[in-house]
């Protein structure tokens, strides 16, 4: 069943703490910077979904995509990345995810690229990920709308 009552929105930054509890919740613990734009899923009062897009060393990182176990594969992580998109607007963006997401980010356009095309803080992390998860890989969505002269 599609999730398509769950309100999605971007969170203020008052808001992190409970973004950051609920990451806890599904055992994510990545910290969510201050300067990072947060999109999170509520049902009801509760917060079910949430990512975020990181800006490092000038580069926009998709980052912590995690949807309630309860609301997996019913189509919010979907609708939580076309608000990201919306979010990352026409510049370019990357995420590492598992391996077998890649036709989930696919959808909005993000390709896996080589590591050796990839900016260097983002291969040292995909390096250390894979010590963990070893079929992380890079993608990119490129950036769109821009006008070589
Ligand atoms: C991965 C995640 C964000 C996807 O969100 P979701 O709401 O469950 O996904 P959707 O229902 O929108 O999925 C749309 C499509 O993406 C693909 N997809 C989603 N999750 C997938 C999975 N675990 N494995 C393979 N394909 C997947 C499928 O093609 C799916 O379509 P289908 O259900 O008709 O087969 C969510 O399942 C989640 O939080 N998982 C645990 C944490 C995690 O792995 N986060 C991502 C870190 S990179």
């Amino acid at each position: 069943m599609i999730v398509d009552h769950a309100i999605i929105s971007c969170e203020p930054a008052n808001n992190f703490p409970a973004i950051q509890t609920f990451y806890a919740s599904v055992g994510y613990f990545g910290l969510i910077a201050p300067s990072s734009v947060v999109i999170a899923a509520r049902d009801g009062d509760s917060i079910v979904g949430a990512a975020r897009i990181a800006s490092e060393n000038d580069i926009l990182v998709l980052r912590g995509m995690m949807i309630a176990p309860s609301h997996q594969r019913r189509g919010l992580g979907t609708r939580m990345l076309w608000e990201l998109d919306k979010h990352i607007g026409c510049s370019e963006c990357f995420c590492l995810p598992h391996g077998w997401l890649q036709n989930f980010y696919r959808q909005i356009g993000f390709t896996t690229i080589a590591e050796d095309i990839s900016p260097p803080h983002l291969r040292e992390r995909l390096k250390e990920g894979r010590i963990k998860y070893p079929r992380l890989v890079i993608m990119r969505r490129a950036r769109s709308g821009s006008i070589e002269l």
